[in-house]
């Protein structure tokens, strides 16, 4: 049986004085993954949400929270995203000197490691760190900001990571995130994604449970048996 690809909804793009009820919709529908974007404001031009909003969610679900940090120096703050409850937590290979080490420290505290690329870093610098991470994820925008249009040459990292994975024989899950609408999900999936980020796509949607489905959808001819 192959994997279907599923989506994980960014509660960057919620209404946030409605972000538990707009969540409640997702779920009702079959979600039990949503991407949560930390920006620091140095590390990408924009500020977004921290370690409060993880923690109140932590109380409010148990569905996957998908914690992608796009934070200088995050090493800075994985003790206090692990204490605040995420499931996973990204890094970018970008934003600190020593990813490995990152990564091992976000293992021992008993969360699953993941390491993302910005659409210009080579996805060969990855190579190194897959012993030490359990989901990469491959940015199909410039990060800072929701709803951006997708740059379709990332498809080439996302390929090239694709690649390096399954010739790796580790079972590392690979992520999309940027610009994924209706028209460039099958794209994503097609060049390798595992888990597909939607922020405008869905909650960006006036009703983001039936914008979940439809993006769902969109995936199906890709299922198999
Ligand atoms: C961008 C964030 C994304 C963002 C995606 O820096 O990492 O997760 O929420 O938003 P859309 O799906 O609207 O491109
Ligand atoms: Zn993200």
């Amino acid at each position: 049986m192959i994997k279907k690809p599923f989506i994980a909804p960014s509660v960057l793009s919620c209404d946030f004085t409605k972000m538990g009820e707009q969540i409640r919709q997702v779920e009702g529908v079959g979600c039990s993954f949503f991407h949560i974007d930390v920006m620091d404001g140095i590390f990408v031009p924009n500020i977004s949400i921290g370690q409060p909003v993880v923690k109140s969610l932590r109380k409010f679900t148990r569905s996957v929270l998908d914690t992608h940090l796009m934070i200088t120096e995050p090493e800075r703050y994985i003790d206090s995203f692990a204490d605040a409850g995420a499931d996973i937590l990204t890094i970018h290979i970008e934003s600190t000197a020593n990813p490995a080490a990152v990564l091992k420290k976000i293992k021992d505290r008993g969360v699953i490691p993941a390491v993302s690329i910005k659409p210009k870093t080579d996805p060969a610098l990855l190579q190194p760190l897959l012993p030490l991470c359990g989901m990469i994820l491959v940015m199909t925008v410039e990060p800072g900001f929701g709803g951006q249009r997708m740059i379709s040459e990332a498809l080439d990292n996302l390929r090239e990571v694709r690649k390096m994975v399954d010739a790796s024989g580790y079972k590392i899950d690979i992520e999309v995130d940027g610009g994924i609408d209706t028209e460039t999900i099958g794209l994503a999936v097609a060049a390798g994604a595992d888990i597909i980020v939607a922020g405008s796509a869905v909650f960006g949607k006036s009703d983001p449970a039936a914008a979940y489905l439809e993006l769902d959808k969109a995936i199906g001819d890709y299922t198999s048996i």
